[in-house]
């Protein structure tokens, strides 16, 4: 039995993280300011003799003993990186700052959910981890872009100076039940809006493609990296390699929820890149992974999630 962090752990992801690493046995800290996160994400957890909740806001230090740290904590999706984007860069630099600082003192092994947003709008498909990408570093989506970039070059710093044990992966759109609904993202948006017989609002012409992971393929990824042979830093790419359009995904989503939506066309917001997908050769190689659950399988628990807690 190990004692694990999960900074975050009360957000879409941590939360499927925390309810695995419970069931495993291990002894569960998870830490989140719940700015984007829920208390009922984890209420389930509550009762658990392995699961603990700490309200706590990783720009500040924290002193814990643990034997792993999973770092999660950063708002994931514009609207809610782009609320407060000081607040947006601090948690990613200053948390990764705090969180390697506490892995050093206590010896932790530590894993940093990076992003495919380090690659910005990329200039080469599919992106491997070699890639160095093509961001802007002053946009709007910059806070959230360079915050992740930095946070990468910190954990690579304290690898080569202090021989920390870290791991870092770059996770790609991620899907399923406890997303927000009203995140502004699409798998949500196109599920609300058909959920609400609202037309479905599709920005640019709709051919630009994103490849779509279920939440139980990525969770399993994040915790066969962690398990990895301590010489293993990554990064490694964690998504589907799977590419679907914007079109495509509206269509499967008025689908299976029956509703009679048609498609409203909106401009492209600033910075939003055409097309996006992982390559996992990696991931496959080093951590025998792939996603296994099917679009229409992820879409439809998805879409039971929102319909029962609307
Ligand atoms: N979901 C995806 O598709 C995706 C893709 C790439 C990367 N990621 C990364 O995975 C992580 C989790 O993303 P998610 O989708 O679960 O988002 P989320 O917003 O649901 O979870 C983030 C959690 O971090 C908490 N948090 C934010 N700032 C904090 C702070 N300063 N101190 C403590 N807690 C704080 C939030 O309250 C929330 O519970 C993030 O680091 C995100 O960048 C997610």
């Amino acid at each position: 039995m190990k004692r694990i962090l999960v900074t975050g752990g009360g957000g879409f992801l941590g939360s499927h993280l925390c309810d695995r690493l419970v069931a495993q046995g291990h002894d569960i800290l998870c830490v989140d300011n719940f700015f984007t996160g829920s208390k009922k994400n984890i209420a389930h957890l509550l009762q658990e003799p392995n699961f603990e909740l700490m309200r706590h806001d990783v720009t500040f230090p924290l002193y814990v003993e643990v034997d792993e740290i999973y770092n999660l904590a950063c708002p994931a999706s514009p609207v809610h990186y782009q609320f407060d984007p000081v607040q947006t860069t601090k948690t990613s630099v200053h948390g990764a700052i705090n969180m390697l600082g506490l892995a050093k003192r206590v010896k932790a092994k530590i894993l940093q959910a990076s992003t495919s947003e380090v690659y910005g709008d990329p200039v080469v498909h599919p992106q491997q981890e070699g890639y160095w990408g093509n961001v802007n570093p002053i946009g709007p989506r910059s806070c959230y872009d360079e915050g992740k970039r930095c946070a990468e070059t910190l954990f690579f710093d304290y690898w080569r100076q202090h021989d920390l044990r870290i791991k870092v992966v770059r996770i790609f759109n991620t899907y399923g039940p406890r997303m927000h609904p009203n995140d502004g993202r699409v798998v949500s948006n196109f599920i609300m809006q058909a959920l609400r017989g609202e037309d479905i609002t599709i920005y640019g012409d709709g051919s630009q493609t994103r490849s779509f992971c279920y939440v139980d393929d990525l969770i399993d990824g994040m915790m066969a990296m962690m398990d990895t042979e301590n010489g293993f830093t990554g990064p490694v790419n964690l998504g589907n390699d799977r590419e679907f359009s914007m079109v495509e995904l509206a269509e499967r989503v008025i689908r299976l929820t029956g509703a009679s939506s048609r498609f409203t066309f909106m401009p492209l917001p600033e910075n939003d890149p055409q097309q996006r997908q992982p390559d996992i050769a990696l991931a496959s190689s080093t951590l025998g992974w792939r996603p296994t659950v099917p679009l229409e399988e992820g879409l439809r628990r998805t879409i039971a999630y929102f319909k029962s807690s609307s």
